[in-house]
């Protein structure tokens, strides 16, 4: 493989298992909703985009796509203040939702995204996250996961530094600047 990044401190998860656990969360979302019409993927950009991309294309159920993109305040602060800057193309009254994220840190943006989803009623509503950090986190129901990993910065496969780092195939911790 070729050499780290000299920013970069360890690989945390390789490319090797990232693929077969998306794989596995494929399989195991197709097999619950097998049946359903239509699964309304939402993906929040931007770090969610490679993880939907790879999530989606193994899907076995009907499946369309969308995007939110959301800003936060205060991300080391409590308040973690969450604001819509694009919101999904079409209602989501009656449909079944899955929520794709990359990250679940503070949790501040699923918990929110949760709740504003959820009163838009929904069928359905679900989630799905690649990687959840052991820390303390506001409490919001992750469906899908993926992986627990350290209160570390990671980057990769979606995850970035200053906009740094999203598309490489696996995820690493950054040193501490
Ligand atoms: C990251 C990540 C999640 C969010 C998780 O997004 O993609 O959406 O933070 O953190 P939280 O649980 O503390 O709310 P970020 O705001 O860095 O934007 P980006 O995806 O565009 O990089």
């Amino acid at each position: 493989m070729d050499q780290l990044p000299s920013d970069l401190a360890r690989i945390l998860i390789t490319e090797e298992a990232i693929q077969t656990r998306v794989k596995e969360l494929a399989e195991q979302i197709s097999r619950d909703f097998s049946g359903v019409q239509s699964l309304y993927l939402v993906g929040i950009l931007k770090g969610a985009f490679i993880f939907l991309a790879d999530l989606a294309r193994r899907l076995q159920v009907p499946h369309s796509v969308d995007f939110m993109a959301l800003s936060s305040y205060g991300k080391t602060t409590s308040s973690g203040a969450v604001r819509i800057l694009m919101d999904l193309r079409e209602p989501i009254e009656g449909r079944d939702v899955m929520i794709v994220e990359d990250i679940l840190d503070t949790g501040h943006t699923l918990s929110y995204l949760y709740h504003v989803l959820g009163g838009r009623n929904p069928a359905s509503i679900r989630t799905c996250v690649l990687v959840r950090k052991q820390r303390k986190s506001l409490d919001v129901p992750v469906h899908y996961l993926g992986f627990e990993i350290p209160d570390v910065w990671v980057v990769g496969y979606g995850l970035d530094f200053a906009d740094k780092f999203r598309t490489l195939p696996y995820i690493a911790e950054l040193k501490r600047q």
